[in-house]
């Protein structure tokens, strides 16, 4: 019999930003594997998510929360916690936002909305979870990054921004906990038609879909089913050895 290095049967994981986009795309991915699922989001929709999960199946809980208020984002996790009997294997913070203006015009309140969002959140969201993982000894914490930790893009300085945090918050991390049996590491997407571009979409933005389209090898935007596979890798214990990478999704676009 071969061995399932993929296989999470059992494993308790918490996923932000899991009513669609590449957040359900990974919810999904890791209950096929086996997992145990509490989806969390701002959207009412992340309840018709897990509805259609728990129909197909598996096992799958939502709950509802706007994880720039932190004492909301506190009060949930705990929440979540519970409903996987206080166990967290493995977390995938994939919530985020975009914000798009030139930098000389960009709006500081949305500045702090994006680096609430796609920064201090899923800081927070690490420590809680870490504590409990540093007391099972196990665990894996999976960081939705983006190319533009490595590439800057246009328009986008706070996203950006943030993203590169994301990429050295997970190093740090990993410093501290690989040898605690945590693996923290980050997936870097590529372009993925998810309704975060719906304004750089061939239809909403043809000029700028077509120069990005122009610069990806593999000559196509993402699925969120192109993401699955490498959130199933990096939650299972096929990643035991793999601590602190930013690991592209992207076509090859980091590449050309
Ligand atoms: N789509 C892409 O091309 C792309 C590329 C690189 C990185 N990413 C990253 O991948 C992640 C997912 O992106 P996506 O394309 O699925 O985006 P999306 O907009 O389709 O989904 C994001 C989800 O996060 C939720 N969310 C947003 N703010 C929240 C908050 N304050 N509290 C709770 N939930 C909140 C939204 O309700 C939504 O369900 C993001 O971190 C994004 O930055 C996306």
């Amino acid at each position: 019999m071969k061995p399932d290095l993929f296989d999470l049967t059992g494993k308790k994981a918490i996923v932000t930003g899991a009513a669609q986009g590449l957040g359900r795309g990974m919810a999904e991915g890791l209950m096929e594997y086996g997992a145990e699922a509490v989806l969390l989001d701002a959207s009412a929709t992340v309840e018709t998510a897990a509805t259609e999960f728990r129909n197909r199946g598996f096992a799958c809980h939502a709950l509802r929360v706007d994880l720039s208020d932190r004492n909301a984002l506190q009060r949930t996790f705990k929440e979540a916690a519970s409903l996987l009997r206080d166990r967290v294997d493995i977390l995938v913070n994939s919530a985020g936002i975009q914000r798009r203006h030139p930098p000389e015009d960009f709006p500081i309140d949305e500045w702090d909305a994006v680096i609430n969002v796609n920064l201090t959140a899923v800081f927070m969201l690490c420590q809680l979870a870490g504590k409990i993982m540093l007391a099972q000894g196990s665990g894996k914490i999976i960081n939705i990054a983006s190319i533009n930790s490595v590439v800057a893009g246009k328009n986008i300085p706070a996203y950006t921004a943030s993203k590169a945090g994301i990429q050295q918050l997970t190093r740090s991390l990993a410093n501290h906990w690989a040898s605690k049996g945590i693996n923290v590491n980050a997936i870097a997407p590529g372009y993925f038609d998810t309704p975060m571009n719906t304004n750089i979409n061939s239809e909403n933005n043809p000029t700028r879909y077509g120069e990005l389209l122009e610069r990806i090898p593999a000559r196509r935007w993402g699925e969120p089913a192109d993401i699955k596979g490498t959130a199933v890798f990096l939650a299972s214990r096929a990643s035991d050895y793999v601590n602190g990478v930013l690991l592209p999704v992207d076509g090859g676009f980091l590449g050309l």
